[in-house]
């Protein structure tokens, strides 16, 4: 078990895979989410005991950052591993953008994962532990409609690397409700992303997505840091 021992807060949807993963390989999570049926079915599902606590609060909100902190500290003594992977974001034309919708996506990915991360230092410092942060694609290359979305991701705190914290982000391609939003509201770019596909599906949250966040959350990883590591199928090439 790679992770036996560590302490891990995972925020947010493919969380629940990492959440899933990260309890098989010994971890102890606290996964927070806004979305209580959503934590209640993970608590009965992965049937884990005192291994999972589950935390249902709005990121987007000041106080969320030390509320979080605090049940980490409460759940297990310290955090070891911060995933902050909860996001939301609405998509527009760039010239229909609103001041709303850049509030929504900044609040909930950009403002909440810095105060998250600056409030969980002590313990990540304490313990020279990892976060894991959620790029994408639409961060890398672009895609129109998603100006707000794009512009709350590739925050990385790369000067922490001196106490021992290594932060690295995962650009992900799988199959969640944000993306079936997505296929909904704009099926061409969907249909036109799944089928330049080079592995040919989208990844599995739990089986191909996690496994990415478990080596990045191990030692394993300890001699990387600042990181986009692109779990996308094949789809961006990078040089
Ligand atoms: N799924 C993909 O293919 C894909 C591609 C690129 C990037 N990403 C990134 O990966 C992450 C997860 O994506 P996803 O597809 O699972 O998203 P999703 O929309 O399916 O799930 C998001 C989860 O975050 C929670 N959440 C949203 N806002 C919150 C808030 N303010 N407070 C607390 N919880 C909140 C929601 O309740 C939900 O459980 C996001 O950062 C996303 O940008 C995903």
């Amino acid at each position: 078990m790679r992770l036996q021992r560590k302490s891990a807060v995972v925020t947010g949807g493919i969380g629940r895979g990492i959440t899933a993963a990260f309890l098989r390989e010994g971890a102890s999570v606290l996964a927070v989410d806004r979305d209580e049926e959503a934590l209640c079915t993970a608590e009965s599902e992965l049937d884990a005991g005192d291994a999972l606590r589950t935390l249902q609060c709005d990121l987007a909100a000041r106080s969320a950052a030390e509320e979080i902190r605090a049940a980490a500290a409460g759940h297990s003594g310290g955090i070891d591993v911060l995933v902050n992977n909860a996001h939301t974001s609405r998509q527009a034309p760039f010239v229909e953008h609103t001041r709303e919708m850049f509030a929504l996506s900044l609040g909930t990915d950009f403002y909440a994962t810095a105060r998250l991360t600056r409030s969980c230092y002590p313990h990540l410092r304490e313990r020279r532990g990892s976060v894991i942060d959620f790029a994408s694609g639409a961060g890398l290359d672009g895609q129109s409609h998603q100006a707000s979305y794009a512009a709350a991701k590739e925050v990385v705190a790369n000067e922490w690397a001196a106490d021992g914290i290594n932060v690295n982000l995962i650009s992900p391609l799988a199959p969640t409700a944000g993306v079936d939003a997505w296929a909904k509201q704009r099926p061409e770019q969907y249909e036109q992303v799944v089928r330049k596909l080079p592995l040919g599906h989208m990844g599995g949250p739990e089986t191909e997505i996690a496994p990415v966040a478990v080596f990045l959350a191990s030692e394993d990883s300890a001699y990387m840091t600042g990181q986009t590591l692109l779990a996308d199928g094949g789809t961006l090439v990078l040089r």
